[in-house]
C-alpha cells in the first residue's frame, strides 16, 4: 500500500471478527518489518510477546479492564523493552567495523550506566517507534489493529512471564475489523496548533 493510504487507513480498531487466526509466517512477514525500525544507538530494546491462546487471550483482556478486542483479536502482541540492552553493545558492533565499535561501545556503556531513567525512557522510546511500525506493517499487509495501554500492567507481566529486565510498553492487537465497527476518524488538532517553526513561541504552520 503506498505509504499516505496506509496512514489513512490504518485505525484503532476495537472490534474484531472471531476466528480469524494469523499465521507464523504471516507475523514472521510483519515482524521482518517491525525490527527495521530506529531505536537510539541501534540497541533495538524492542522485545514482543505474542498471544494468539484463546485461554490466554481470555485472562489478558480480564487483565485490560475488560476490553473486548484483546479477546477477540487473532492475536494480541505486548511491545516491550529492555531495559539493559545498552549490556549487548558488543555483540550489536561486532560486524559493524572497528572505527564505530572503538567510537560507540564505550559512549554507550558510559551513558547509560547506572542511569535507570534513561534506561527506562529509552526502552519506551524504541518500544513505541516499533509498536507503530508494528500497526503500519500489520495494516500494510491486509490486518487491522488497536494500540493500548488500558491494562495491569503488572499483572500482565506477570501473566507473560516478564523478566524484571524487560518493561511492558504497550499491547497492539492485531486481526480483521469487524465490518462496519470503525468510526470516523476523530478529532485532529491542527497543524496550526502543533507545529511550531524554530521555537515553540514562533509562528504556527499552516497559521
Ligand atoms: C499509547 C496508546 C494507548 C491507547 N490505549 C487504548 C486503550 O487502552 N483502549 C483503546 O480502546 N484505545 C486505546 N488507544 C487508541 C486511541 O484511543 C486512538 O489511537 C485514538 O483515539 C485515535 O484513533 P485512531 O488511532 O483510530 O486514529 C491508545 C492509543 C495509544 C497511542
Amino acid at each position: 500500500m503506498e505509504f499516505s493510504q496506509l496512514v489513512q487507513a490504518r485505525r484503532s480498531v476495537r472490534q474484531y471478527q472471531a476466528g480469524v487466526e494469523i499465521s507464523d509466517a504471516e507475523l514472521e512477514a510483519i515482524f521482518a518489518e517491525v525490527i527495521l525500525s530506529p531505536s537510539s544507538f541501534n540497541m533495538q530494546h524492542w522485545q514482543f510477546v505474542v498471544v494468539r491462546d484463546a485461554a490466554r487471550k481470555q485472562t489478558l483482556r480480564g487483565l485490560s479492564y475488560g476490553q473486548a478486542q484483546v479477546e477477540q483479536c487473532a492475536a494480541a502482541v505486548l511491545v516491550c523493552g529492555r531495559l539493559d540492552a545498552h549490556h549487548d553493545a558488543d555483540r550489536i558492533y561486532a560486524d559493524g567495523g572497528e572505527a564505530a565499535r572503538d567510537k560507540y561501545v564505550p559512549m554507550i556503556k558510559g551513558v547509560y550506566k547506572d542511569q535507570p531513567l534513561l534506561q527506562r525512557e529509552e526502552a519506551i522510546r524504541s518500544g513505541a517507534l516499533a509498536a507503530m511500525s508494528l500497526m503500519y506493517a500489520a495494516k500494510n499487509r491486509g490486518w487491522d489493529s488497536g494500540p493500548m495501554i488500558g491494562f495491569d500492567a503488572s499483572k500482565v507481566s506477570s501473566l507473560l512471564e516478564l523478566p524484571a529486565n524487560i518493561s511492558p510498553v504497550m499491547l497492539v492487537v492485531i486481526g480483521k475489523a469487524l465490518a462496519d465497527s470503525v468510526p470516523p476518524r476523530a478529532y485532529r488538532r491542527p497543524l496550526s496548533e502543533v507545529v511550531h517553526l524554530e521555537t515553540m513561541s514562533g509562528a504556527s504552520l499552516g497559521a
